[in-house]
């Protein structure tokens, strides 16, 4: 657990100061939470807004769910592999608010309270998310946060809850956004309780105005850019192609406090064939996004559960070095990705996205990863996706190929050998390359 989060105000005024006048590499929301991307499971994209529990007795929004969810992450080994937190969505609300004018959970659905629903998440050794809405409603229509942010912090806190999903719908102009960000940020902190601060706020402002990064990292512990995920191949692809050209201004600034969140896992649910789960695993981790799983973990296939339950991946997920990935290239349907990860090593990733004929071969020279690094002079790789396999040492004239099916991903762990000289003079990984490199 990370520090309570405490008396940084100041702090965080003079610091937002120095940021203005030093620039550089931004500054994470100081509750020391978040310093990996946060791993759990929440429930939106695989239930929904399902509130009838005479009709759905088993998929309603109800603590019911919860407390299945939070058993079988512990009794399945979701938590050993460091799933933790157990994430309320949208619909868990009443359509009012009580007498004293605070949030309070449907009635029939969560009988027994909050409160109740966090202890014994907490028994469990889990953590409890909750959401709410920056503006006068949420998505699906509960009551709003406007004008409450610090009744509301303070009512999640006295639940004993520890992650607050804060959505941004029905916010009126651009400026009561941004307030309501920043407020319900400083009105977590003042209640003293670590409580991981999950925002929308670049998503919805950029409908508007270009966000300004440095300052959401400040303010929150990760933040959505773009859609919603769905359980397609469709959305998928669209959420990494918005991530691929968007990477200039959102990789750099993601880090130990603060990421950016592609959203959902979908995987072990219905939409996506086994290939494309393997590519929304491999990527999410190349790109060092929070893992909140939105599946039905009574009902999951071994292979799924496998596929989430990989600690190479999660490895590399949870790598300590904090750095996003980013795509390389993209050529004739092929896509090269790396991740820098901690002691100089990469994860790569080769995705195929040619949705016609059998598995493609990408060919490439290790050269080519790490800007001249990772195999400079030598290194060891290792297969991690589809299935782990050795793939024995090389060095920085070697030349790999990548057998590929469509819509899938192959996943490579590269760890460097010996000292590096230095930087290749010949790579330049933005510049297009020329023919002798590949
Ligand atoms: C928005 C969010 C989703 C989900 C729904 C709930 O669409 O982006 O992740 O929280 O609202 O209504």
């Amino acid at each position: 657990m990370g520090r309570a989060a405490g008396s940084w105000r100041g702090a965080a005024l003079a610091c937002g100061l120095a940021l203005l006048v030093l620039g550089g590499r931004a500054a994470a929301l100081d509750n020391g939470l978040a310093r990996t991307p946060t791993m759990g499971w929440l429930h939106w994209e695989r239930f929904l807004c399902s509130t009838d529990c005479a009709r759905e007795p088993l998929s309603c929004i109800s603590e019911q769910l919860f407390m299945q969810m939070a058993d079988l992450m512990v009794s399945d080994g979701w938590k050993d592999v460091g799933y933790e937190y157990v994430c309320i969505d949208d619909c868990w609300m009443s359509t009012t608010r009580d007498d004293q004018d605070r949030l309070q959970p449907d009635p029939e659905r969560f009988p027994s309270g909050i409160r109740k629903l966090a202890d014994y998440v907490h028994s469990k050794g889990l953590k409890l998310g909750i959401y709410g809405d920056v503006g006068n409603k949420t998505c699906a229509g509960f009551p709003g946060s406007y004008g409450h942010y610090d009744l509301d912090a303070q009512t999640f806190a006295d639940w004993g809850v520890d992650l607050l999903k804060f959505d941004g719908c029905n916010f009126g102009t651009l400026n009561q956004l941004s307030e309501g960000y920043r407020n319900m940020s400083l009105a977590l902190n003042k209640t003293g309780r670590s409580i991981v601060y999950s925002c929308e706020w670049p998503f919805y402002m950029r409908l508007l105005q270009k966000p300004n990064y440095t300052e959401i990292k400040h303010y929150c512990n990760h933040w959505r850019n773009f859609v919603d995920v769905y359980d397609a191949w469709n959305s998928i692809k669209s959420i990494l192609d918005w991530t691929a050209v968007h990477q200039d201004s959102i990789v750099d600034i993601a880090g130990p406090g603060g990421w950016n969140d592609p959203d959902m896992l979908v995987i072990g649910n219905f939409g996506l064939s086994w290939d494309q789960q393997l590519t929304q695993m491999a990527l999410w981790a190349i790109m060092a996004a929070p893992l909140f799983m939105s599946n039905d973990l009574r009902h999951i296939s071994p292979q799924a559960k496998a596929l989430l339950q990989n600690k190479d991946v999660i490895a590399i997920n949870q790598d300590p070095l904090g750095k996003q990935g980013y795509r390389i290239t993209k050529e004739n349907n092929l896509e090269l990705w790396e991740r820098p990860l901690a002691g100089g090593a990469y994860a790569v990733a080769v995705l195929n996205r040619q949705e016609i004929g059998g598995p493609q071969t990408f060919s490439f020279s290790t050269s080519f990863l790490g800007n001249g690094l990772a195999c400079n002079p030598a290194c060891s790789i290792q297969q991690i996706l589809p299935t782990s396999e050795d793939w024995g040492l090389h060095n920085w004239v070697s030349f790999l190929n990548v057998e590929v099916n469509p819509t899938g991903t192959v996943l490579l762990k590269v760890v460097v050998i010996g000292e590096s000289p230095g930087e290749m003079p010949l790579m330049n990984i933005h510049k297009k390359k020329s023919p002798d490199i590949l």
